[in-house]
């Protein structure tokens, strides 16, 4: 419609008025980016809000399952000790000689309940502990003949990649297990003729420890429940290696990193340098 002005004084305001309507507009459009933007960082900050959450449900889980092991792990071992002796003992006799199938079979079956309390017991806090100055490749080195066996049980290859690296602060044994747990784990994920990668090297101040295989992958959803006591995907797993890593990496402030697709996942424990070490 079109308008009519009667004096200059009508042109005036009108053109006031319509230099109101754009700079109106001006702000609504800046309003609007400024309140998408708002909700993005509100959004972002809920997810981390959830995520802290999550970790910190599944630390206090970790600590039950802690005391859980400590209390109970060393007054069904005893027992077990002993049922394992005569067990051993009667498989020897001749005239049991028939049964010795069911004794391997029990004794097989006592085994595994001790290897699970085993990695129960790695997850009891006040574990005590013996920490010396290592060189992790030297542990490594240890360790390969026995991953190198495993490996070649279910045809698959293993290999290490030592790489210049500082000692650092650890209990020899601790870390010996939570390697065995990434590496069969590793071991596990691949079908034949696959290759574990296992690597060390620096990145500024940490040392490094890679486990690599060739598997298919973790999908999002099992990715988040890593390291949650007792979930396992395997028809025999019991869901304990991972949480018994996360609790020993954490006791020497290490980190767990996970780096997953169709190709395989590498898991990364980075840890701090010893503190007298940092000029
Ligand atoms: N390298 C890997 N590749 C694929 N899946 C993995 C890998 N490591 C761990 N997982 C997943 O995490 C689960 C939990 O692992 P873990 O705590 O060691 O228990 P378990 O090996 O007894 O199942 C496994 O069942 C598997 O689904
Ligand atoms: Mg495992």
């Amino acid at each position: 419609m079109a308008a009519t002005f009667r004096t200059i004084k009508d042109w005036e305001v009108f053109v006031d008025f319509k230099k109101e309507i754009i700079q109106l507009r001006e702000e609504r459009v800046n309003l609007q980016s400024e309140v998408f933007s708002l909700k993005k960082s509100l959004k972002k900050e809920i997810e981390n809000r959830e995520y802290l959450e999550g970790e910190i449900a599944k630390l206090g889980r970790l600590n039950i399952i802690g005391q859980l092991a400590a209390g109970l792990g060393h007054e069904i071992r005893n027992p077990m000790t002993t049922i394992r002796g005569f067990l051993q003992m009667l498989q020897s006799k001749t005239d049991l000689l028939v049964f010795q199938n069911y004794f391997e079979l029990m004794i097989e079956e006592l085994d595994r309940a001790n290897l699970i309390i085993t990695n129960f017991l790695s997850l009891a806090k006040n574990k005590p502990t013996e920490i010396k100055r290592v060189n992790l490749n030297k542990l490594l080195e240890n360790l390969f003949p026995l991953l190198i066996a495993d490996a070649y049980s279910q045809d698959k290859k293993c290999i290490f990649q030592p790489g210049k690296i500082k000692e650092i602060d650890i209990d020899s044994n601790e870390i010996t297990q939570l390697v065995l747990n990434l590496a069969r784990n590793g071991l596990e994920a691949m079908q034949p003729n696959g290759c574990l990668t296992i690597e060390t090297f620096m990145e500024e101040d940490s040392v490094v420890l890679s486990v690599k295989d060739e598997g298919k992958g973790i999908d999002e959803e099992n990715l988040k429940k890593l390291g949650d006591p007792f979930f396992t995907t395997k028809e025999n797993g019991t869901g304990l290696g991972l949480p018994m890593c996360f609790t020993i990496a954490n006791r020497y402030h290490a980190h767990i990193d996970v780096d997953t697709g169709p190709d395989g996942t590498t898991f990364f424990v980075r840890f701090p340098r010893p503190c007298d070490e940092i000029e």
